[in-house]
């Protein structure tokens, strides 16, 4: 007899985990990296219009495939039309889960050796930015520490997600997301006054239209998948353990707002600080672990604070990576008929041993000089996250059928008023915005 599939204890419980799943590095690291490369204010307001436009149409119809099929990505698209090209579909995702924890788990790894490093003092009072960049360059330049701290938060990651949805993930994901917000608030206020903090935050704000370009709205698109958990089955997977009762649309508007202010209030922590002392916006991976010590060095019990924050970072970091986790571990659990426990100590393996190259590829130690951090990160989000949300919406709209899809998100007394709105972006003008930004971005 097949077992009951686990459940989400309660609403509150799936907002928590969902919002865990999208709050994350992408928020409070790769947004302000990615802005910062990507001409500031520009980036945040394409940003702004394609959570709206894209983003949220686009988590609505991934959990509604996932709790239709109630299964993991694979099965859940095949339970709805078996076919060569939706198994195709549903494994980039899983490739997707393998190929962004590798990397992620690596640097939420530096942001838990940071933790240490606030606790022993590494970085005293008044540490300026050379004075850091020195303490980071030595940690991903060494070829074992930054590895040990890849495997710590690995084996975090597994022994969460073998403990089951309600039982791991949903109880841990409402425990730490409420103490991330009130920690990120009281460092934005900091920041903020901080002499020079002025000319942080209009660049993050004041929006230069000729900075524009078809790859400023690639990287935004790519930064809203990767934000929002969108694309490869992260959502979809968490939306499979959903009753039929609850209200995808609302629940989907409030993760989605969630994460949103999550990243400009994360812009607003790390812009201001990045202008006060000096540096430049664009630097890449390293900016928080270079720019937020000396943040804290300024602050009276910085050190404290320090601390604080990296150990969010870290939550932060870790109610993600049970999700990309959870997508993978579900497929070999429902298509594989692995228990779970294998299915966390095999994939676990196999991921953490896939981060070893990025690892050491950011201390200078590569195979024909591939930066393996940049490659997988541009690969899965400047193309499998996007094509993944274009096939979902050409799936929801045109193979499960756009009619099916109100009925099922409508059952139970569910209110949806703006469904057949959101019903024609998803049938006509997100399939051809999406494929006209992946085909141009790749292009051009
Ligand atoms: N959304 C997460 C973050 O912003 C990362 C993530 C991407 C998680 C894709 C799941 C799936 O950090």
């Amino acid at each position: 007899m097949e077992k009951q599939r686990e459940q989400w204890g309660s609403r509150m419980g799936f907002v928590f985990a969902a919002a865990g799943s999208a709050i994350g590095l992408g928020n409070i690291w790769r947004f302000p990296t990615v802005a910062g490369r990507n001409g500031g204010g520009a980036f945040v307001l394409l940003y702004l219009l394609i959570i709206m436009a894209i983003g949220i149409p686009v988590m609505i119809s991934e959990l509604s495939v996932g709790r239709k099929g109630q299964k993991s990505i694979v099965g859940s698209f095949l339970s709805i039309k078996n076919s060569p090209l939706w198994f195709l579909v549903g494994m980039m995702g899983v490739m997707s889960g393998f190929l962004i924890l590798s990397f992620y788990s690596v640097i939420a790894g530096w942001g838990v050796s940071y933790i240490f490093n606030f606790l022993t003092g590494t970085f005293a009072a008044g540490v300026t930015p050379d004075e850091a960049a020195t303490v980071f360059e030595g940690l991903v330049s060494n070829p074992v520490t930054p590895i040990f701290w890849h495997l710590i938060f690995m084996g975090l990651t597994g022994f969460i997600v073998f403990k089951g949805i309600a039982g791991g993930i949903e109880k841990y994901s409402k425990l730490l997301m409420p103490a991330l917000f009130v920690l990120l608030v009281i460092l934005a206020i900091r920041a903020i006054t901080l002499p020079g903090a002025m000319e942080g935050v209009v660049w993050f704000l004041r929006p230069d239209i000729s900075e524009i370009s078809i790859q400023t709205v690639l990287a935004s698109l790519g930064q809203v998948f990767f934000s929002l958990s969108l694309g490869m089955g992260a959502i979809l997977t968490y939306g499979s353990y959903l009753s039929k009762k609850e209200d995808i649309p609302g629940n989907a508007l409030i993760i989605s707002l969630a994460d949103l202010s999550i990243a400009i209030l994360a812009g607003f922590i790390i812009m201001p600080a990045v202008f006060a002392f000096g540096l430049e916006p664009s630097v890449g991976p390293s900016l928080i672990f270079i720019t937020l010590p000396s943040v804290f060095g300024s602050m009276y019990m910085g050190n404290v604070f320090g601390f604080l924050f990296f150990v969010l970072l870290s939550i932060a970091a870790l109610t993600s990576s049970i999700s990309l986790l959870e997508v993978v571990v579900a497929y070999f659990i429902d298509e594989k008929k692995w228990d779970r426990k294998k299915a966390v100590v095999v994939i676990g393996a196999v991921i953490f041993l896939l981060g070893i190259p990025v690892s050491l590829s950011q201390g200078g130690i590569t195979i024909a000089n591939i930066d393996f951090l940049d490659v997988f990160d541009t690969i899965t989000s400047k193309l499998f996250l996007p094509l993944g949300g274009l096939m979902t919406v050409i799936f929801v709209g045109w193979v499960w059928g756009g009619q099916n899809v109100l009925a099922h998100i409508r059952q139970e007394g569910v209110k949806f008023k703006l469904g057949s709105a959101w019903l024609f972006l998803v049938k006509f003008i997100l399939p051809l915005v999406l494929a006209y930004i992946l085909i141009s971005g790749f292009l051009g």
